[in-house]
């Protein structure tokens, strides 16, 4: 174990932020940190937004299923998964000709990955420098209100979010645990659970305890409105980018 791997098992999602907002410096840091991340080609098919009007933050928190910590938070910044500018640039260049192949939604896989472990790279150089982060999944909800508040032209999705400020003077969450590799980590290639595993690694108590929370998550994730909604956008997103 190192400095970095202290690091990454002391972060925690933050949601309370300290007051002072973050200096041009360390967000410039962050975004410099975010941009060295690795990239599919190195062709950057990301766009990132950082969200400093107040106005702005206030709407995103209603439109992110309702988070008031949201409009809180210093800075967002919301990374755009994109392809726009390299399908213009193969135009402009004349590098595609007509009937060549168009954006489609493996395109949209492949920059998302890329925005996301951008993304990724932020939330680490910020830990590093006091700064908290939390990932706003809802941005992916809501899709022609955000394409209208954010400007966002064809093959542009906003696939992740993330709000941004100094731990405030609170005692900082502690990290939450994680599943043990034994249901996580395969030697090489898949290795399916038996329903005993699986009853093993789900079981929060007794079998009535464990039946009855199962209920309530799925109730509360999978089988919600912002959920569905989250479907019905990506679906959308996702049919957007076919040709
Ligand atoms: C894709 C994604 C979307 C998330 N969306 C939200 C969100 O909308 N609101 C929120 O409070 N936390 C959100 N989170 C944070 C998770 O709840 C958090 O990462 C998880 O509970 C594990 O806790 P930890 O980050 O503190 O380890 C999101 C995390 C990810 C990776």
């Amino acid at each position: 174990m190192n400095n970095t791997t202290d690091l990454l098992l002391s972060r925690a999602s933050c949601r309370k932020f300290s007051d002072t907002p973050i200096t041009n410096e360390d967000m410039n840091a962050i975004i410099q940190c975010a941009k060295q991340a690795p990239s599919a080609g190195n062709m950057q098919m990301y766009t990132i937004l950082n969200i400093t009007d107040k106005e702005l933050k206030e709407r995103l928190s209603v439109t992110c299923d309702n988070q008031p910590f949201i409009k809180d938070a210093s800075h967002i910044l919301i990374f755009c998964n994109d392809m726009s500018k390299w399908d213009r640039a193969f135009t402009l260049f004349g590098a595609k000709q007509e009937g060549d192949k168009s954006i489609d939604e493996a395109d949209f896989i492949l920059s998302m990955q890329d925005a996301i472990i951008a993304a990724q790279n932020a939330v680490i150089a910020a830990q590093s420098m006091g700064i908290g982060t939390c990932y706003i999944g809802d941005i992916m909800e809501n899709l022609e209100i955000h394409q209208e508040l954010l400007h966002l032209p064809k093959y542009v999705f906003p696939c992740c979010m993330l709000v941004l400020g100094y731990f405030p003077d609170a005692p900082i969450i502690p990290p939450h645990n994680r599943y043990t590799n034994k249901y996580i980590v395969c030697e090489n290639t898949y290795k399916e659970l038996t329903d005993e595993e699986i009853g093993e690694m789900f079981s929060i108590g007794t079998h009535e305890e464990t039946v009855s929370w199962m209920k309530r998550f799925y109730d509360r994730k999978i089988n919600s409105d912002f959920f569905k909604e989250m479907g019905r956008s990506l679906n959308k997103a996702i049919s957007e980018w076919k040709k």
